[in-house]
């Protein structure tokens, strides 16, 4: 049922614009995906001062067999938030400097999903996912989407300035500057409170009976849950994990580590998997501080020709719509590595798959399986752990 091509239709109106449709994941289920948002009344927004902190999120859950779902085709993006990034990435100024014109790119794509089926949702464990500093959670949503298709409802949660462009519910755009937020280790370590706080009032409010009653597509059981993150949603994920008993464990995607996680030690089963040359030798990443205070399961792992920003769905995107290709691929390294796009979803989604597996069994599954997938998938380097 899962064609490995792309479709290309082209809109029988206006006639120019051509939408790709990403395929769905490989995995056993069809996924659906549904954007929601909480509003937290006990604290004011700490980049607003609004008297209240809207935390824009998206539920991506299971939706039942692959290949027999109701399939229902949305953006991979709001069209502000695609155009914004289709200027910036680019740009010498805010972005890489790449002699390519990404116009339209993220415009263009969509995914293909299923439409929800929320009396399944309880029967799947819950993972949280924190983006990194000033990256749309979008643009981990194919990646999250082929984890959620293993069979987990995965939630990434936005963070209201702390991030460059942040269309809402609404319609409404808020673009920021978080160059300020990267200043000093005070304000970075602020910013991850403010994640971990974020994060837990995510998961506290979507168990309530009121959350349940209001969003009838989102029924979740939250008695398992884990985390994982990208860059400072990296770093927010083990500050999670030795902040709150909730988490059964947690991953940090090439995140230099601030914080709690530096000071404070957790027996949880814990993951750090970084790009090319980062690794407990750079001290910039603190992960040798971290690594000492991680006392329970725990493997460090490295992705092969890989850049920071290859934790994210660019490789495989730009490559799937065609923008990386032979002629573009030095040009784009720096943005997403050297790293085959289809590889870099692989290697990651079945490293994640196979510790979220372990983290969730209760001791069924073994942490060496983690290990082994690891070097059974490719392009992984196993460094440091438990069971190495
Ligand atoms: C935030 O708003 C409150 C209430 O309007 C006000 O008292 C306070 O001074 C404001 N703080 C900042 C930093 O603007
Ligand atoms: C598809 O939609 C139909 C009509 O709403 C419904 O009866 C059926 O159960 C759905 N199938 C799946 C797999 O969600
Ligand atoms: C987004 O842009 C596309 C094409 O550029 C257009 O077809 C679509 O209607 C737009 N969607 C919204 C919600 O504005
Ligand atoms: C961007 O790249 C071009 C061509 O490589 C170079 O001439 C230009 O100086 C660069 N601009 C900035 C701001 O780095
Ligand atoms: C890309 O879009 C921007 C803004 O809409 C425009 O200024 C620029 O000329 C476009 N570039 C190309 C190559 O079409
Ligand atoms: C996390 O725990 C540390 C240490 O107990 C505490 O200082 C910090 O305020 C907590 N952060 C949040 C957001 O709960
Ligand atoms: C939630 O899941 C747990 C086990 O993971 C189970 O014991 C509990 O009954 C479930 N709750 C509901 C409401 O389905
Ligand atoms: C660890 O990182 C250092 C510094 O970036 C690098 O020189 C070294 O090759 C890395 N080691 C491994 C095993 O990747
Ligand atoms: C490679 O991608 C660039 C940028 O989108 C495009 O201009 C070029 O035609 C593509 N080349 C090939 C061989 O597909
Ligand atoms: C793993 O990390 C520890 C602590 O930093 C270090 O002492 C040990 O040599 C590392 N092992 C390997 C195989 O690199």
């Amino acid at each position: 049922m899962h064609s490995s091509l792309i479709t290309i239709l082209l809109l029988a109106t206006g006639g120019t614009i051509a939408k790709f449709i990403i395929p769905q994941p490989n995995g056993p289920y069809g996924v659906s995906l549904i954007d929601a948002q909480v509003i937290d009344e006990s604290r004011r927004d700490p980049y607003t001062n609004a008297s209240a902190r809207i935390i824009p999120f998206t539920v991506i859950s299971p939706a039942g067999p692959a290949g027999k779902c109701n399939v229902t085709v949305q953006p991979y993006m709001p069209n502000a938030t695609a155009s914004f990034w289709e200027q910036v990435i680019p740009s010498p100024t805010d972005g890489w400097n790449l002699s390519i014109s990404f116009n339209n790119t993220f415009t263009q794509a969509e995914l293909s999903l299923c439409k929800p089926v929320p009396a399944q949702q309880n029967e799947y464990p819950v993972i949280l996912f924190s983006p990194a500093l000033g990256n749309s959670r979008e643009f981990y949503h194919i990646m999250c989407m082929n984890l959620a298709s293993q069979g987990y409802n995965v939630i990434t949660v936005e963070e209201p300035g702390q991030v460059g462009v942040l269309t809402y519910a609404d319609g409404d755009v808020q673009i920021t500057d978080i160059s300020a937020i990267e200043s000093d280790d005070q304000t970075l370590i602020a910013a991850v409170d403010v994640r971990v706080a974020d994060l837990d009032f995510v998961l506290t409010t979507i168990s309530s009976p009121s959350f349940r009653a209001s969003h009838p597509n989102i029924q979740l059981n939250t008695s398992k849950v884990a985390i994982f993150g990208h860059s400072l949603g990296g770093a927010a994920s083990l500050a999670s994990i030795v902040n709150n008993t909730r988490y059964l464990g947690g991953a940090n995607l090439d995140g230099q580590v601030v914080g709690t996680p530096l000071t404070h030690t957790t027996t949880k089963p814990s993951m750090i998997f970084g790009s090319t040359g980062h690794n407990q030798s750079l001290a910039v990443l603190n992960w040798d501080t971290t690594w000492k205070n991680l006392l329970g399961w725990k493997v460090e792992l490295g992705l092969e020709d890989s850049v920071h920003y290859s934790f994210t769905d660019l490789p495989f995107l730009l490559e799937t719509l065609g923008l990386e290709n032979a002629s573009t691929k030095q040009i784009l390294a720096p943005l997403v590595g050297t790293i085959d796009g289809k590889q870099a979803l692989k290697s990651v989604v079945g490293v994640m798959h196979s510790f979220f597996q372990f983290v969730f069994s209760g001791g069924a599954v073994k942490g060496v399986s983690v290990v082994n997938e690891a070097k059974a998938v490719g392009q992984v380097a196993v460094l440091n752990g438990t069971n190495v």
